[in-house]
């Protein structure tokens, strides 16, 4: 049994242990041939994240997805890359949004470079993977495209905040769902449709990866708060620090405004508050840490963890469909 993929999972089935080594291997290349160029200096900025490394977590899903068709039809790795280069671009842009200075275990490339060098870099990334979905047909071109307005939509909703009257857990969960839920989607449909999977199986395939991307995201955001910066490879408590509620303050809110515990309302203050003072932004990490709100956000993971798998049971049985259930444990349960 080897490790094949992120947060150590591994594959009981030797066969398909070989097929998705083999894949990621693939996808490896791909990844470093589409981020070359002519240009030194571009080429070391659009390469700087993809040495780093990363968990490759949508790639994995585009294998293990093109298991229930023909997993080495041409259009599979490719259309991997595509998803992984798309979601490497938003790294460059999102630690830009967030002012994050480590992504990967190391330096992003605005902290590295400065912010219009990591907005340009992103945009070149953008462009190469268009360069490499062009060749998979219209049908991948407007999938990808129309995920892609939905990240967008997703990150700006983020920024923008709840609209007068809206309850502020849809927000959250409105949010989750475009800005990470809809690429997740594309990795696991890529891998369906581009291994000629039947239309149905296209759609469960979709449908997991919405939900295990929904997961995902609300497990970083547990992990936001929870893990350190050794296993997460980024500092923790960067959402608090940019003032992003994530469930964990959402929930501490609501326990605040229902129990009135004044403990609760003064770390619900302090995390109000201006956090790029480094003492107060170590009170209120270490104070969500402790508070019952991060169980409750935890729980609320797992809950959604459980309905991507439960989106699995049309599937037929066999080793793929059992890594994709296992995924489900490994999104909630890992430390990076
Ligand atoms: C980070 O994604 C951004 C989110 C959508 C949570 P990953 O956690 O997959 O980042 P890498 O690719 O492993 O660095
Ligand atoms: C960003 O979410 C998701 C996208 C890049 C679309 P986060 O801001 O939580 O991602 P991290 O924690 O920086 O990886
Ligand atoms: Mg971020
Ligand atoms: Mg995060």
């Amino acid at each position: 049994m080897t490790v094949v993929g992120p947060f150590g999972l591994t594959v009981r089935d030797t066969a398909l242990e070989a097929d998705v080594l083999t894949g990621l291997s693939a996808v490896e290349h791909g990844l470093n041939e589409a981020t070359k160029s002519d240009v030194p200096f571009i080429n070391e900025a659009a390469q700087h994240l993809v040495r780093a490394g990363g968990k490759r977590f949508r790639p994995l899903l585009t294998l293990l997805a093109a298991q229930f068709g023909d997993q080495h039809a041409p259009g599979v790795v490719p259309s991997a890359v595509v998803v992984e280069l798309t979601h490497l671009a938003t790294l460059y842009h999102d630690d830009v949004m967030d002012e994050a200075d480590v992504r990967r275990g190391v330096a992003s490339a605005n902290a590295n470079w400065d912010n219009s060098v990591a907005v340009l870099t992103g945009d070149f990334l953008f462009a190469r993977a268009s360069r490499v979905l062009a060749d998979l047909g219209p049908e991948a071109v407007r999938i990808q495209s129309e995920a892609f307005e939905r990240l967008v939509t997703g990150q700006i909703l983020e920024t923008a905040g709840p609209q007068a009257g809206q309850d502020p857990i849809d927000h959250y969960l409105d949010v989750l769902a475009g800005k990470t839920g809809s690429l997740i989607a594309v990795a696991t449909r890529f891998g369906g449709l581009l291994s000629g999977a039947d239309e149905r199986t296209v759609s469960v395939l979709t449908q997991y990866g919405e939900r295990i991307g929904i997961a995902f995201q609300l497990s970083d955001d547990v992990l936001d708060i929870a893990s350190d910066s050794d296993a997460s490879g980024k500092t923790p408590g960067t959402d608090l620090r940019e003032g992003i509620a994530t469930l964990p303050v959402l929930h501490l809110r609501a326990m605040a405004e229902r129990d009135g515990r004044p403990e609760d309302r003064a770390l619900v203050e302090l995390l109000a508050g201006d956090l790029s003072d480094d003492v107060r932004h170590a009170e209120a990490l270490a104070g969500l840490r402790a508070h019952p709100a991060l169980e409750e956000a935890r729980r609320y993971t797992i809950r959604a963890a459980e309905e991507a798998r439960e989106t699995l049971s049309p599937l037929p049985d066999g080793p793929a469909k059992a890594a994709l259930s296992t995924l489900c444990d490994a999104v909630v349960h890992r430390a990076g």
